[in-house]
């Protein structure tokens, strides 16, 4: 680092004269899947409108994945289909093309007057360092403030560069617009040089080996596959935890394996991850699924907070014991669960049902 940063004071201050005032927390909608269509593809296009309120996000996509020549078509079909649909519930977001990319000065430069009050969030892939984060942040002030937009959009990083993630803490800490990340594991690998070739998931390459039975020397030795992403995914969660955003997995290719891909999102909501990429229909209910609580973990942890009373002290449920900690760990479970009941009302009647058993 060099020079003197910014006063904290100033962090919140609009970059651009006239910019809507930044967001002093990001609000925490909903956001298990987040559906991947190609605004250039007609069929994908003309789904969109009927996906409205059956899925947390819709994502236009303008970069990898869509054709080169497609590129100007998918920022046009963007904009129609933003223009045209009410989204209710269900939050827009863009992933816009690489920084270092010919089309991204007009991606912003279109998107943001044509539909910057219908976009929640700009997804910026390749994140290397705040410095990009810097480039966007001051961009999009002073195109809000073109357009007269009177709310902040959101920024949200894709972290598949080995220097974004040993970045990682200064690209969430960058500006207060930073809403998310998502772990990219397809540019990731192929930036670290891994020597895989898949998108997401598992290989059954990297595994460890049980230990030789002495007593049998030659017998089949049981292997444990292990996960790639597991030190990524850790990293990214601490380092949005800390910075008061949201830490998502990314996309799972092997669209027809839906149960690795299950177990790959599960492992990512265990560790703190608030949701996923859907690119493909089926995989929204995978993640809908993943990323709600289920109801034996909302009734479980109802128990502990009836049980725990001002919230302070232990108590034995079942057994086990449970303190300050533990009702910590069960708020944040419920908490969750009452975000998803306020936009899912199926959700919302398996939750109402539990029923906790007064004076445990
Ligand atoms: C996603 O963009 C990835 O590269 O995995
Ligand atoms: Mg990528």
């Amino acid at each position: 680092m060099t020079g003197s940063p910014r006063s904290a004071k100033d962090f919140f201050a609009p970059l651009a004269v006239g910019a809507p005032a930044p967001l002093r927390e990001i609000p925490a909608r909903p956001s298990r899947a987040i559906h991947f269509f190609d605004p250039s593809n007609p069929k994908m296009a003309a789904k969109v409108p009927d996906m409205v309120g059956t899925v947390d996000v819709l994502l236009g996509n303008l970069e990898d994945a869509v054709k080169a020549d497609n590129k100007e078509a998918a920022r046009e079909g963007l904009v129609t289909i933003a223009r045209e649909t009410s989204f209710g519930p269900t939050q827009l977001w863009t992933r816009i093309n690489a920084l270092d990319s010919p089309w991204v000065l007009d991606d912003l430069t279109t998107l943001v007057p044509a539909i910057g009050d219908k976009l929640d969030v700009v997804m910026v892939p390749k994140v290397q360092g705040a410095e990009d984060i810097h480039y966007v942040d001051r961009l999009l002030a002073q195109l809000e403030a073109k357009a007269g937009l009177d709310r902040p959009i959101l920024v949200h990083a894709i972290l598949e560069t080995a220097r974004g993630v040993a970045n990682v803490e200064e690209i969430c800490g960058a500006s207060p617009r930073m809403q998310g990340l998502s772990l990219g594991p397809a540019d990731l690998a192929a930036d670290r040089r891994m020597k895989t070739t898949r998108v997401g998931g598992g290989h059954p390459g990297y595994l460890v080996r049980r230990d030789p039975n002495p007593d049998q020397p030659d017998a089949v030795r049981p292997t444990y596959q292990q996960d790639l992403w597991h030190y990524t995914i850790a990293r990214m969660v601490d380092a949005c935890a800390m910075h008061g955003i949201y830490p998502y997995y990314g996309p799972f290719g092997d669209i027809a394996d839906v149960v690795a891909c299950e177990d790959q999102f599960r492992n990512a909501f265990l560790l703190g991850c608030v949701g996923t990429w859907s690119l493909h229909p089926k995989q929204i209910a995978i993640a809908n699924k993943v990323f709600s609580p289920s109801v034996e973990d909302i009734t479980h942890a109802r128990r502990v907070v009836a049980a725990m009373g001002d919230g302070t002290g232990a108590v034995m449920l079942d057994g086990k014991m449970e303190d300050d900690a533990s009702l910590k760990q069960c708020l944040v479970l419920v908490e969750l669960a009452e975000q998803l009941a306020a936009i899912d009302p199926e959700l919302k009647k398996q939750y109402d049902a539990i029923e906790v058993p007064a004076g445990e």
